[in-house]
């Protein structure tokens, strides 16, 4: 008997993206069981294994094509795209989109009783990162003769331990920063998690499940902001409270019975409501105001 070829993809296994993925893949329709050794989820209701390995080595399996897909953070995609280039390797991997979570930033910091005069007072410092060829690019950016000390991990104890000067690292809530008493000075690179994929032809029945759930994964992003909003409004006040509603194109106009000074309107409005919103369409003559979360959206 054939079985269908299955589509792999490779996220985090433990980290700051692997709850949002799994929970994304979720979202996507996806049923897995998650193998004893917890390295593979195998999708029972899709030709899909997801694998969870360490985020550095995401972009290489799937430049090897033993993955098709893959979810990582852009820091580590550019960081290897540039790694790649540098050795006269092309990288195959294309970013598809952006995700809506995994937000960091890859940054400079130094020893927080020191003063910093911005990124010509690095010349002939050492900075002591694991992304070195993200930090060499802003550094020749900048015309800025640094040493970048490559390390492997634990960068914010290396200007205690003497290896560094500076350190260039990521920083989310900025606690590892802070309990290091380094101070952040400089972004490098807004980092996120986007999906990549292979630029390598696949097979048409793995293309196709690709393309449904790159499509997935693009509805589940636009419903997340997404809010369903139902109102009364007066007839004359319908192009002021059609203009208040946040990111909605076309709203539907529904008579009421009885009336005919007073119309129902209905929206998917593609950004947030927020409390100010509602007082604001209170205000231009709105009543029986409705903010409903969607829970699925196909454009
Ligand atoms: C980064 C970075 C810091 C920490 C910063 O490591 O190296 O240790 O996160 O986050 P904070 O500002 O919230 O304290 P990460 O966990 O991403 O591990 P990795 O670089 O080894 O993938
Ligand atoms: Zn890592």
């Amino acid at each position: 008997m054939d079985t269908p070829p299955r589509l792999k993809l490779a996220i985090q296994k433990s980290g700051r993206l692997t709850d949002n993925s799994l929970d994304l893949l979720v979202r996507c329709g996806l049923k897995y069981s998650r193998a004893k050794d917890q390295l593979l989820c195998f999708g029972e209701n899709m030709p899909l294994d997801v694998l969870l390995v360490r985020d550095d080595d995401i972009p290489d399996l799937v430049q090897e094509d033993v993955c098709e897909l893959g979810i990582v953070g852009l820091n580590v995609v550019e960081e290897k795209r540039l790694g790649f280039r540098a050795r006269g390797v092309e990288p195959l991997f294309e970013q598809v989109m952006t995700l809506d979570y995994g937000r960091c930033r890859l940054s400079v910091a130094l020893p927080e009783d020191q003063r910093y005069d911005g990124p010509a007072s690095l010349a002939g410092r050492r900075i002591a990162t694991t992304y070195p060829n993200i930090l060499a690019r802003w550094l020749a950016d900048r015309g800025v003769a640094a040493q970048v000390v490559t390390l492997s991990g634990a960068v914010e104890i290396a200007p205690r331990l003497g290896r560094a000067d500076l350190i260039c690292d990521l920083v989310s809530t900025g606690s590892t920063l802070a309990a290091n008493h380094l101070r952040e000075v400089e972004t490098v690179l807004e980092s996120q998690a986007v999906l990549i994929r292979t630029p390598v032809p696949v097979a048409e029945e793995k293309r196709e499940w690709m393309d449904r759930l790159v499509k997935r994964m693009d509805g589940v992003q636009q419903v997340r902001e997404s809010k369903y909003i139902m109102l009364h409004a007066p007839r004359e006040a319908l192009p002021l409270i059609a203009s208040l509603l946040p990111g909605s194109e076309h709203p539907t106009i529904v008579p009421l019975e009885g009336t005919t000074e007073k119309v129902a309107v209905h929206a998917v409005c593609r950004e947030n409501v927020f409390w100010e919103t509602l007082e604001s369409l209170k205000a231009a003559g709105a009543s029986a105001i409705l903010v409903l979360p969607v829970e699925k959206m196909l454009p």
